[in-house]
Formats: C-alpha cells, structure tokens, sequence
C-alpha cells in the first residue's frame, strides 16, 4: 500500500467510531480529507452527524459534500474529532500544524471527549521533532518573539533553524486567525510535555504544534492493514 492507501485505510477505519447523532470535529490535510470524503458518503447514505470543521480548507470541502455543518459557539462540545498529524509517538504526542491549522485544530480537539488520530505509517517515530515544529506567532513584534522561542528552546535541548513559513509565492504566510507561523527544525525534541508548556507562556506565542495529552487512539495504516495506538 502507497503512504496515501494507508491514509484513506486509517480513514475508513475511523468511520467504526462514528456513532448517529454525533458532533464530530473534523480535521485538516490530506489525511482528514480522506475521512471527510468517506464521511460524506455515510451521509448521503443517510448518517446524521454534525460536523465543526478545523479550518476553512475543510469546510468548504466538507460542505460541498453535504456534511451538515456547524461551529463551536453554537456546539461547543464535540464527541470525536478525527485528524492527522504531522509526527505522533507511542505516547500519542503530536507534532501537527505541517498545513497551518495548528491553532483550530487545538481548540476543535480539546473541546472534544475524544480525539482520533489518523495516519500512515511513516508518521510514526521514536522521538518528535524531525518534523519542523510550527509555532504559531502573532504579527506584531514577530522577531522578537521569535528570538525568545529560540532562548526557550534551547533550555529544552532544542536548537536549529527556525524559519518564518512563507506561501507558494514567497508572501509570509498567514494561517485562518492572520497569524504568522515559525517552522522550528530541532530534529529531536527531548522533552516535548516541557517544551509545548514552556513555548506558549512566551508574550506573542499563540500555540504550538506539539499536541500532548489530547490524543487518546491512533489508528495507522500499515502496508498490511491498520493498527491502533491506544492510550492506556
Ligand atoms: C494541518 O495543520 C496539520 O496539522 C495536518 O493534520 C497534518 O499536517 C497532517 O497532514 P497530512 O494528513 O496531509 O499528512
């Protein structure tokens, strides 16, 4: 099975969790499009959901397949969110935000009893950090609070390039709240429970990527099928 089959497999495996009458939050990248797709057959076969879409990447799509929409001031508590993640470990700590949706798909996660975890096998790793952890930051006095990431970091063992992410045109990108993001490339990240409290307490940090204690199952797709990390 390529990367992509394992991510539509975990995807579809994910629909055994889904229950009538659930509020479900739905994530970003190409992963959760998956299950937004097979979501959206259900639905035209007649399953009642509701979903609250973690950006507006999602949305549109989700509403274009009929999945009946809403959002968190008028549903504020969700029974599962299902999403992807850019590096999970077998603590089920995340590094997400590779599509820029870090902050939503935070706030869409925690105000869920449960969230799910979608994802190939590759995602999978001993240690986070490989994957450049995006830190969401807000315009004003950006340098500067992206020197203080970097001061922070490293008294966590964490030092590399950190760059500010920028469009497809070479324009500072900016995510769904206008915010910038620092991909911060520390290759290993030692103590990333430390770290993803540490980073946030700094003035102009609005979050970041690393997503700890908020994943409770992972389903992976395997060359063979799909596993399941599960929280104990
Ligand atoms: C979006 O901001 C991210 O958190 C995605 O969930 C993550 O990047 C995984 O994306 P893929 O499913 O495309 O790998």
């Amino acid at each position: 099975m390529t990367a992509d089959d394992q991510k539509k497999a975990a995807a579809i495996r994910a629909l055994d969790y889904v229950k009538p009458g659930m509020k479900l939050g739905l994530g970003t990248g190409s992963t959760a499009e998956h299950f937004v797709r097979v979501l959206g057959d259900k639905v035209k076969q007649g399953l009642d959901v509701v979903g609250v879409p973690t950006s507006e990447r999602t949305g549109k799509l989700a509403a274009s397949l009929g999945i009946p929409l809403s959002n968190l001031d008028d549903t504020p508590r969700l029974d599962i969110t299902v999403d992807g993640a850019d590096e999970l470990d077998r603590e089920l700590r995340l590094i997400k935000g590779g599509g820029g949706a870090l902050l939503r798909e935070k706030i869409v996660a925690t105000a869920s009893d449960r969230m799910i975890v979608i994802a190939d096998a590759s995602k999978v790793v001993e240690t986070l950090g490989a994957f450049p952890l995006p830190v969401e930051v807000i315009p004003f006095g950006a340098s500067v609070t992206a020197r203080k990431i970097a001061e922070v970091a490293s008294a966590f063992g964490c030092t590399g390039k950190m760059s500010r992410r920028a469009d497809e045109y070479g324009e500072p990108f900016f995510t769904d709240s206008e915010n910038f993001i620092y991909d911060c490339e520390f290759v290993r990240i030692p103590d990333p429970d430390g770290l993803a409290a540490a980073l946030n307490r700094i003035a102009g940090v609005v979050d970041n990527g690393l997503f700890i204690g908020i994943a409770s199952l992972a389903i992976v797709g395997t060359p063979s099928g799909t596993d399941i990390i599960e929280k104990n």
